[in-house]
């Protein structure tokens, strides 16, 4: 069934209205593309709080009793925890409603294609948001070697370390169900966060011929087990080489408005390398990018790097894209299983002692 874009302002309801609905939601202000008509969460101090916001918007603890209501939904912003993304992105499209899901897109393949079918079988669009691709320094690096004056791209390197100090306050009810993805085997640095280190090689260099992988494990007890140290490695079908290392040190302080990540990404070409130095933490007050050729140094000290913009970006994206039906969806539910796949081949690279696995391989 063909996509008709909306003539009108997309009428939109956000179900979940936690820890990242503070970000999610600059998208929606001040924006004529989209009228938010309901709010969606089972917590009534949740629900008090996020009706500040839009006054003129109904509020349900569940979403069978927006569904109930009688409202026009056409399109809903998806901030659910990860283990309730199947089922509930199965739910939302069986009301017959477009759907913005948070990434991961959920935790194996074969959830995966049960959401992918149910968009299918409803004509609906399902869409899992990928804020990075929306960073400005990570765009203009993209453009900087679109442009050639790297020369030839050899590698992609992503430097993660985590600390403990700093940032926002994160709500113990996020903890708890990031326990129990830690418990299955999806953790929150490898496959919670790492999802959009993931998701920016795919962007950058394309796909992904072979992953390998050394997953490590930190216990701070309480169940909380973080997956570091940790080293993936792989390979583009293009040949460029990618790796990503992820530290732990968790009394380093770093100041942050949001979590408390230490980043970089770092391409190399024959002639030169581009480096973006931060995104979701301030770190070292370097630019954000900086590009260095034939012996000089460029820096770039004026890009919107407040991490908060991208995803202010991407919804916006998405809530235009709506009313235009144009352009890629940045990613379409597809892109998202690639991304999928490439995190499920460095967990079956990691299992079995880091042999090189093709993300069309797992199962
Ligand atoms: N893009 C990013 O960088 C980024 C960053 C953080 C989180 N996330 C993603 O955002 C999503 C939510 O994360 P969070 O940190 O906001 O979690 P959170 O725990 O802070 O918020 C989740 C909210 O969903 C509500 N909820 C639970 N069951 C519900 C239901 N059946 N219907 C409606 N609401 C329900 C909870 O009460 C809570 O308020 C996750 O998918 C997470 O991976 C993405």
């Amino acid at each position: 069934m063909a996509f008709v874009p909306y003539d009108r302002p997309v009428r939109t309801a956000f179900i979940g209205l936690g820890r990242i609905y503070d970000l999610n939601v600059r998208a929606y202000v001040n924006n004529p593309d989209v009228e938010v008509v309901a709010l969606v969460d089972p917590s009534a101090e949740r629900r008090v709080q996020r009706e500040a916001d839009w006054p003129q918007a109904a509020t349900f603890a569940s979403v069978a009793e927006l569904a109930a209501s009688g409202i026009d939904v056409d399109a809903v912003e998806a901030l659910l925890p990860i283990p309730l993304h199947t089922e509930g992105v199965i739910e939302l499209l069986g009301y017959g409603w477009h759907v913005n899901l948070q990434k991961p897109i959920c935790n194996d393949l074969l959830d995966a294609q049960r959401m992918l079918d149910a968009a299918t079988a409803s004509g609906l669009v399902l869409r899992v948001m990928e804020n990075y691709l929306f960073y400005e320094p990570l765009r203009r690096l993209k453009s900087v070697f679109e442009s050639g004056e790297l020369g030839t791209i050899a590698g992609y390197h992503m430097k993660m370390v985590g600390s403990g100090a700093g940032g926002w306050d994160v709500p113990w009810s996020s903890f708890e169900w990031q326990i129990e993805q830690m418990k299955r085997g999806r953790g929150i640095l490898v496959f919670d966060d790492g999802w959009h280190k993931l998701s920016t090689a795919l962007w950058l260099f394309g796909p992904v011929s072979e992953v390998r992988a050394w997953i490590g494990t930190t216990s701070f007890g309480h169940g909380i087990d973080l997956d570091a140290p940790t080293m993936i490695a792989w390979q583009h079908a293009n040949g460029v080489r990618g790796v990503w290392d992820i530290t732990l040190a968790p009394d380093l302080y770093l100041r942050s408005d949001y979590y408390t990540n230490d980043e970089r990404w770092e391409v190399t070409g024959s002639k030169g390398f581009a480096r973006v130095n931060r995104c979701t933490g301030r770190g070292v007050q370097q630019p954000s990018l900086e590009v260095y050729v034939d012996g000089e140094m460029r820096g770039y000290h004026a890009l919107d790097d407040d991490w908060a913009s991208s995803f202010r970006d991407s919804g916006r994206h998405w809530l235009r894209w709506l009313r235009t039906g144009e352009g890629p969806l940045m990613w379409s539910g597809d892109e998202a299983v690639d991304v999928l796949r490439f995190a499920l081949a460095a967990y079956a690279s990691s299992g079995s002692g880091g042999i090189g696995v093709s993300p069309a391989q797992v199962i």
